[in-house]
């Protein structure tokens, strides 16, 4: 363990250095390998972010009994990528080929055995993780209905070629032919249906790789691949008062966690927290209003910018009425929306008092998130502000239009 975590703190100061030569080395060697990874060296330079991403989170972890649990969902999920057993060999031995380059000197036939052990337990976890699941490799799923909210904002319904399992609150990864080998996660805005179906509320980011095609070109008849269903933002039920906070699309998970408790009423008070940068903006107000109407344990706060004014306003508008709530310490808070924003507000809900045991919310690899100037992460205030290209829609307010 001493060995594996010294060694590494020597690789972590040469990871792009390490992780540009482990590709590299694994493609000239297998170059059959290539075409299960993405194109685009975006989506490459993402992919180093992950790679060294879940090695920091196994070294971190190695004595943690979490370990083998994420190790054999991951080989599980490593599946839908077209990732068999026979390739882990492989991607071993430009590993450890890569961690030797980057460590120089450091690498001593000591480290050369802790790495090619603990990569082994890694592997035997993923493959016993990918042959022991009942799932399938992913689910195949048609569109059954697009819906689009303005420029930005797809709502799609999704059915599943077999059920696939989900708690209200979780997320899936999904693909499309239309840019293949591309996976991203999106939640799922539904509690589970009795017809299995899904949907999805995609935000369009101008320059993504995924998101535009999912909102602007995805047709009803086209499939889908879903990958299972993961995450950690589900509701516990405890007999506290729960505020739900959420952002854009991050009002999806929130949404099927609303539908469970309309089924299932809690005793305790709920508080809804809807934040959208203009009024246009808030695309399920009509079913909010109604769920508002109906159940007298839900309370529902809009927070938008007031019409004529500075969209930063919002982000103050949120820090008064999340003062105004109160009463912190005794509350579960679920919180959803871009990861800076989650980041942002969960710091500000443990000023007020909120305990970060009681904070719940799914963090996303730091990779997919939003850069401001040289690079540095957006704050709240500049991702309300300076999303890439927002076309902020719907002025008229008009019904979404349906393909
Ligand atoms: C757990 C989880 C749940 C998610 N749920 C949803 C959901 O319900 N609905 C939804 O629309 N999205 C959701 N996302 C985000 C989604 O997974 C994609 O990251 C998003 O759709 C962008 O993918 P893309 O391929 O279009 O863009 P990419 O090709 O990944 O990104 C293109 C560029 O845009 C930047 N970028 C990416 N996202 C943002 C952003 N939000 N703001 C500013 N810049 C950005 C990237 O850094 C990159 O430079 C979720 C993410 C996670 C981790
Ligand atoms: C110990 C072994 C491995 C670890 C720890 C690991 C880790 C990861 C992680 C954390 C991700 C991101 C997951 C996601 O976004 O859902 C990922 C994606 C991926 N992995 Fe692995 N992996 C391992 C082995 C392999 C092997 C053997 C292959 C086969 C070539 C492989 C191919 C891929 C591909 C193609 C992706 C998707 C790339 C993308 O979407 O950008 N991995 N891996």
């Amino acid at each position: 363990m001493r060995i594996l975590k010294s060694s590494f703190a020597v690789v972590e100061r040469r990871a792009e250095h390490a992780v540009k030569f482990f590709y590299s080395h694994l493609f000239w060697h297998n170059p059959g390998i290539r075409a299960l990874f993405p194109v685009s060296f975006e989506d490459m330079e993402r992919q180093r972010d992950r790679l060294f991403a879940a090695l920091t989170h196994v070294i971190a972890h190695l004595e943690n009994e979490s370990l083998l649990p994420y190790l054999r969902d991951l080989g599980r999920d490593h599946r839908k990528f077209l990732v068999g057993p026979e390739h882990y060999a492989a991607v071993g031995s430009s590993l450890l080929a890569a961690l030797a380059e980057a460590s120089a000197g450091a690498w001593t036939p000591q480290v050369e055995k802790a790495w090619s052990e603990a990569y082994q337990v890694m592997a035997d976890a993923m493959t016993a993780g990918a042959g022991a699941s009942e799932d399938p490799p992913w689910w195949d799923a048609e569109v059954v209905r697009h819906l689009q909210y303005g420029q930005d904002i797809g709502v799609l319904t999704l059915r599943p070629h077999a059920p696939l399992p989900h708690l209200p609150g979780q997320y899936v990864s999904v693909s499309s032919d239309r840019v293949p080998t591309t996976w991203r996660t999106y939640s799922i805005g539904n509690a589970p249906r009795a017809d299995h179906t899904l949907d999805l509320h995609v935000s369009r980011i101008e320059q993504g790789r995924l998101s535009p095609a999912l909102v602007r070109d995805v047709q009803p008849g086209e499939m889908l691949r879903l990958g299972a269903a993961g995450g950690q933002l589900t509701f516990r039920r405890a007999d506290r008062p729960v505020s739900l906070i959420a952002a854009g699309t991050g009002w999806a998970p929130i949404r099927a966690m609303l539908e469970d408790l309309a089924q299932h009423p809690p005793d305790q008070d709920v508080r809804l927290f809807v934040v959208a940068r203009d009024a246009a903006h808030l695309y399920d107000r009509p079913l909010i209003d109604e769920y508002a109407a109906a159940f007298r344990w839900l309370g529902v706060t809009y927070i938008t910018p007031a019409p004529g004014q500075h969209r930063n306003q919002a982000t103050d508008r949120l820090a008064t009425a999340l003062s105004n709530r109160g009463l912190w310490p005794d509350q579960d808070v679920y919180l959803s929306g871009p990861p800076l924003f989650v980041d942002e507000t969960s710091y500000l809900l443990e000023e007020l008092g909120a305990r970060p045991g009681r904070i719940f919310y799914d963090s996303a690899p730091a990779a997919g998130r939003g850069h401001g100037p040289g690079g540095r992460p957006l704050g709240f205030g500049e991702w309300f502000l300076n999303r890439p290209s927002p076309h902020w829609h719907n002025p008229s307010g008009r019904a979404p239009r349906e393909y």
